[in-house]
């Protein structure tokens, strides 16, 4: 039986991904496994770019952001042929299995290279926080931190300026983080893709807030909501208040990783191997309900996580 195991970090980079590197290195090793990384996501497998991994590669690493790896996204894996030539890459190294530490795209290649008999374990890593089946991703607490951070020090412009911001932040097209950073920042509002937005009532709640002695006031705006600058040009028109944009923009993908998220990471990173030796494949690791476990991928793929509207009523009743 084959002793090699292939780690690929794949799509957007998130906070975290190095200590899950570092996870899965240091188990498989601790298992027997010569640990193989393939470098620029699925890349690396179409270019036969990959390098053995050995416990020292990995040290100094969890505390880093991005991924020592590299990654990227690569559209490739969704065509016959490349999806042949990275399999063939697999069986050419003569892998049991491969872990996969990405978001959605990733777990769709992963899928496919299952259909081919590779055996594949995926880990969530996305600071969007949008994967199906997980109660949070890799990164995701970090990205959370660094745009609630970001947001503290806008709230100290706003109200000496006594001015209203839009905020975007990412998140594709999803509100998760958004509405999270939104609640934990003390926004005024929350604007995400899953909630439509009544601006007559907005408006008013703007103009009330000032009124009840609102020195600032800040709107958590999903990048999936639309154009931040037309949404903020549309307030401005409305309220006659002065209103500006600030786009965190990809500091949220960057920085040191929270202890929250190496946590996360360092226990997905060593169940991952775990499965794969006990001949397991097909799975995404997860945390449900404070518990770390692992589901099929024939269940969460091509699935919505829910979004929460419970949460999302939190902050109206909290900004007054
Ligand atoms: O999925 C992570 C993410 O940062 C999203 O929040 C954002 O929309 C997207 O990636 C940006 O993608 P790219 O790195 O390809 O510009």
């Amino acid at each position: 039986m084959a002793k090699k195991i292939g780690v690929i970090t794949s799509g957007g980079d998130a906070p975290g991904m190095n200590a899950a590197v570092r996870a899965i290195v240091r188990r498989g090793i601790s298992l027997g496994y010569h640990m193989i990384g393939i470098r620029k996501g699925f890349k690396g497998l179409l270019e036969d770019d990959f390098t053995t991994l050995t416990s020292r590669s990995v040290s100094r690493t969890i505390n880093f952001g991005g991924t020592i790896l590299h990654t990227a996204r690569c559209p490739e894996t969704r065509t016959v042929s490349g999806m042949n030539r990275a399999v063939k890459t697999i069986k050419d190294l003569d892998l049991k299995g491969v872990v996969i530490i990405g978001g959605d795209g990733s777990l769709a290649a992963g899928n496919e290279l299952v259909k081919h008999g590779i055996k594949v374990i995926n880990i969530p890593a996305s600071i969007d926080n949008d994967i199906f089946g997980t109660d949070e991703t890799i990164g995701y607490d970090t990205a959370l931190n660094t745009a609630v951070e970001a947001i503290d020090k806008i709230r100290d412009t706003a109200t000496s300026h006594e001015r209203i911001f839009v905020v975007e932040i990412m998140g594709r097209e999803h509100g998760f983080l958004a509405m999270d950073v939104g609640i934990a920042s003390g926004c005024e509002f929350i604007v995400v893709p899953e909630v439509k937005t009544n601006m007559n009532s907005m408006v008013n709640e703007l103009k009330l807030g000032k009124e009840r002695g609102k020195t600032s006031q800040i709107i958590a705006f999903a990048e999936g909501a639309g154009s931040s600058w037309e949404f903020a040009k549309k307030i401005e028109d409305m309220t006659g208040l002065e209103v500006r944009v600030s786009i965190l923009g990809y500091i949220q993908r960057g920085g040191r990783p929270t202890a929250r998220t190496r946590m996360l990471a360092s226990q997905f990173g060593n169940l991952a191997v775990e499965l794969l030796h006990a001949g397991k494949s097909n799975l995404l690791v997860i945390l449900s309900n404070g518990k770390i476990s692992s589901v099929p991928i024939a269940k969460i793929i091509n699935r919505e996580k829910k979004f929460d509207k419970e949460k999302y009523t939190l902050l109206k009743n909290l900004s007054i």
